[in-house]
């Protein structure tokens, strides 16, 4: 295994880490109910919780910032950010909003309703929410080898197109609001979507007439794995691929928060003229007019060069090298890690990592604790703690998986940091068998691994 990592930048601003014994973190955590959704951000020393609004802007972004055109309607800063996305997606019709689910939102209101079904290969947490909202059905389908952790296969975030063409046969054409493309697939380890898995998808619905949307939000971190793992795509510039996939859709939904190197933002961009119009009234109402949607001028400024800047050689090799590093030495350790390693995240199998805590007290849950007491590291536990759902007994029916997810934010920790977690890990190995599950003292009726409150057993 290569040691050294490069990171292709330079630091040119700090911002402080207040570094912290494990007694005050133990104090901080048991007073924050064992939920480091629950902790301030003050006292986290690596925070891994998401790569979503989290990284880090260059100084051309930054420069950005000032130059924004602040203008209600037509600002100059909207046109750039345009024209970047249409040359991008090759859609005519681009609306801006303020983050992901916003554009979930619009777009799912209008395709939606009560009896109406969406396919995807996995849906994101808020895709399904706002889908489910209308009154429709969101079904997830992926291969079932995709579904083992260990298995390696080169793009496990795949659509199951035989089950696509079955579930199409079953509801009718008529019944399906759209099939949505998640790149990568982030409910699913994230993993990759082969362009092969997209071009069927895309013959699927063109015989029967379905509307493809991609939530793209990591395509770049898609097409570093198309251009390494594809036949036909090593010679192709990361750029062409992204721009060959999105080709493939009707619409495509960005939060920017990812791959648009922004604090910020969010995209709906479409094909079809009639269905933007109904997009564009929405979005007036919720949003704000269609030339900013839920954003600022200067956020306008800095998502148009994040886009460009995402797609940078050096960049997205040593995003994608820079997760694979943590994930490699994980699995190196003997720690079970979901294999191989997505884009953007390393997924910690705790049901396996802490066999002897019964699935009822929350392997995921110990762990993540456990990674703040010991090193100050914020995750967040992809289980049956997010998952979970009881049965008629109040007996709990847990999620397939017992995971932990280890976000990486962008361009904002250096493989020092990494490498300290990685001791964290060795640390945390070493009292394995000591390590003790978690019961919950208080949820609330929905979302409940925000707000939980959890003692040790
Ligand atoms: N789609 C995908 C695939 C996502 O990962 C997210 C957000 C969204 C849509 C929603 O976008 O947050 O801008 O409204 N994922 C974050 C995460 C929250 O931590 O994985 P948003």
């Amino acid at each position: 295994m290569r040691r050294t990592l490069f990171e292709p930048f330079k630091i040119k601003m700090v911002e402080p880490i207040r570094v912290t014994t494990p007694e005050f973190r133990q104090k901080i955590l048991e007073q924050a109910g064992n939920n480091p959704f629950l902790l301030h951000s003050s006292d986290v020393l690596i925070d891994l919780l998401t790569d979503s609004g989290t990284g880090a802007m260059s100084d051309k972004q930054w420069a950005g910032i000032m130059i924004g055109d602040e203008s209600y309607a037509g600002a100059k800063s909207w046109e750039h950010l345009e024209s970047v996305v249409k040359e991008l997606t090759g859609m005519p019709y681009v609306l801006p909003t303020h983050q992901g689910r916003a554009a979930e939102r619009i777009l799912y209101n209008i395709l939606g309703g009560v009896g109406k079904v969406f396919i995807s290969n996995t849906h994101f947490d808020t895709t399904r929410a706002n889908i489910e909202f209308t009154g429709s059905t969101a079904i997830d389908i992926i291969y079932e080898e995709s579904k083992d952790p260990e298995l390696d296969l080169p793009f496990k975030g795949n659509i199951d197109i035989e089950s696509l063409k079955q579930l199409i046969t079953q509801y009718g054409r008529q019944k399906i609001g759209a099939v949505i493309i998640t790149v990568t697939n982030n409910s699913a380890g994230g993993q990759p979507v082969s362009m092969r898995n997209v071009k069927d998808l895309r013959e699927i619905c063109n015989q029967h007439n379905l509307l493809l949307v991609i939530d793209g939000c990591r395509i770049a971190e898609n097409a570093y794995f198309i251009k390494h793992r594809e036949d036909g795509y090593a010679h192709k510039s990361y750029l062409d691929i992204a721009k060959e996939m999105l080709s493939l859709g009707d619409a495509f939904i960005m939060s920017a928060k990812k791959d648009g190197l922004v604090n910020t933002g969010g995209l709906l961009t479409l094909r079809d003229e009639a269905l933007s119009v109904k997009c564009k009234n929405l979005l007036i109402i919720s949003e704000g007019f269609t030339t900013y949607g839920g954003l600022a001028g200067r956020d306008m400024e800095a998502l148009a060069i994040g886009l460009t800047e995402v797609f940078n050689e050096d960049y997205l090799h040593y995003r994608i090298r820079s997760t694979a590093y943590l994930g490699e030495h994980l699995k190196a350790k003997g720690v079970p890690v979901v294999w191989p390693i997505g884009g953007h995240a390393v997924y910690v199998d705790a049901g396996k990592l802490f066999p002897h805590i019964p699935i009822q007290e929350y392997p995921g849950q110990s762990l993540v604790c456990d990674l703040y007491t010991h090193g100050g590291i914020r995750s967040v536990e992809v289980g049956s703690v997010m998952f979970g759902k009881y049965d008629e007994d109040g007996q709990l029916i847990p999620a397939v998986n017992e995971l932990v997810r280890l976000a990486i934010p962008r361009r904002v920790y250096t493989q020092s940091h990494i490498d300290y977690v990685l001791d964290v890990f060795d640390a945390i190995l070493e009292l394995r068998d000591q390590k003790r599950g978690y019961k919950i003292i208080y949820e609330p009726p929905f979302l409940r691994h925000f707000t939980a409150r959890f003692e040790k057993c």
